[in-house]
């Protein structure tokens, strides 16, 4: 027995020697070590060796299960580091590299984005309305009659049903107090559309962004004090703000906003319009609602609006209006600083 199992030892280890890959070396494994493999076969054997030479060949025959098990998992990993060679060596470490590209955002996005954080910190929220508007929520409930210039198709699009692109975002006004009661606090940020020449100033469509504060004891010092504060976190604590008397049918009083700052370049620009929510508004809209939430002699409110795309323009130093929105990648890949 000792020289069968010395002999089937030998034999093992000669052949694993020339077992050269996966399928050979699990034929090896079942021939050797399987149920039915060599050395369960010798192992049966034990049967007919005398009890005290027992133990003795029991150890022999562990010994031998267990170099060939060894000698199998060397095999097992020297065979699949040599496919891993194999697989690397087919690939070309000399080809360029595919770069990672940075992200960027957009200029109007990225100021958009400072927009909306600093009138949050002042507990507004941000409302949505439809691009594509009807008559009354774009004109007729804000107060905007008729005969208004700002109704003429030469300046606005209509669409065959006489809807239209909303001509500013001051329907959202509408939109929201349709639907909740005060104390409303809202901004909008959003597409506007009007009939232009495109040129390196003008485009068909525009960027604004609305705000809308209503509840009671509203006053013209909440209007100045939240557009002040708001653009004094937007463009530095020395930003000088100016109200400049103006009309819009949806607000009375009503004003235009100029502020000047450094870091636009130190000129006065003119940015924005508000002003005191007109009764007439609240009016049209406790008419529709079918409601007194907004009665006009119980709560007062202001709004304001402005277009983000100039100031945008400015603050990325572009010169083009249309850079904004032609994608052309050569240009938005200029603001991963911003
Ligand atoms: N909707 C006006 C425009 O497009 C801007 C505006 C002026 C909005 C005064 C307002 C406002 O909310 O109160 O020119």
């Amino acid at each position: 027995m000792e020289a069968e199992i010395a002999s089937l030892q030998a034999a093992a280890l000669a052949e694993i020697e020339t077992v050269g890959d996966r399928s050979s070396l699990d034929a090896f494994k079942v021939k050797y070590l399987g149920k039915q493999g060599e050395i369960t076969k010798l192992s049966e054997g034990m049967r007919h060796v005398a009890k005290e030479d027992r133990p003795r060949f029991g150890k022999a025959l562990n010994e031998l299960r267990q170099s060939v098990t060894s000698r199998v998992e060397e095999r097992e990993q020297s065979l699949a580091s040599q496919a891993d060679a194999e697989v690397l060596s087919r690939v070309d470490i000399s080809l360029p590299g595919i770069p990672a590209e940075q992200g960027a955002l957009h200029p109007l996005t990225h100021l958009l984005d400072r927009a909306v954080r600093i009138f949050r910190r002042l507990g507004f929220a941000v409302a949505e309305g439809p691009d594509i508007e009807d008559e009354w929520h774009c004109f007729d409930a804000l107060n905007t009659p008729q005969d208004h210039p700002a109704r003429n198709e030469q300046d606005t699009f209509y669409l065959p049903d006489g809807r239209l692109l909303r001509t500013h975002t001051s329907t959202v006004q509408i939109r929201v107090m349709e639907n909740q009661a005060p104390p409303v606090r809202i901004i909008a940020p959003g597409a506007a559309y009007r009939r232009d020449e495109v040129d390196a100033t003008h485009l068909a469509q525009f960027t604004q962004m609305e705000g809308l504060y209503v509840d009671r004891d509203v006053s013209v010092a909440d209007l100045k004090g939240t557009t002040e504060y708001f653009f004094r976190q937007l463009f530095g604590s020395e930003t000088e703000v100016r109200f400049r008397p103006h009309f819009f049918p949806f607000t009375e009083p009503s004003y235009e906003i100029d502020i000047r700052a450094k870091s636009l370049g130190g000129k006065w620009m003119e940015l924005a319009g508000c002003g005191m929510v007109d009764p007439a508004v609240f009016e049209a809209i406790c008419q529709k609602r079918g409601d007194r939430a907004f009665d006009p002699d119980v709560v007062s409110g202001f709004a304001f609006g402005f277009g983000l795309d100039r100031l945008a323009m400015n603050l990325a130093q572009v010169p083009d209006i249309r850079m904004l929105v032609e994608n052309d990648l050569r240009f938005l890949k200029q603001f991963s600083a911003l």
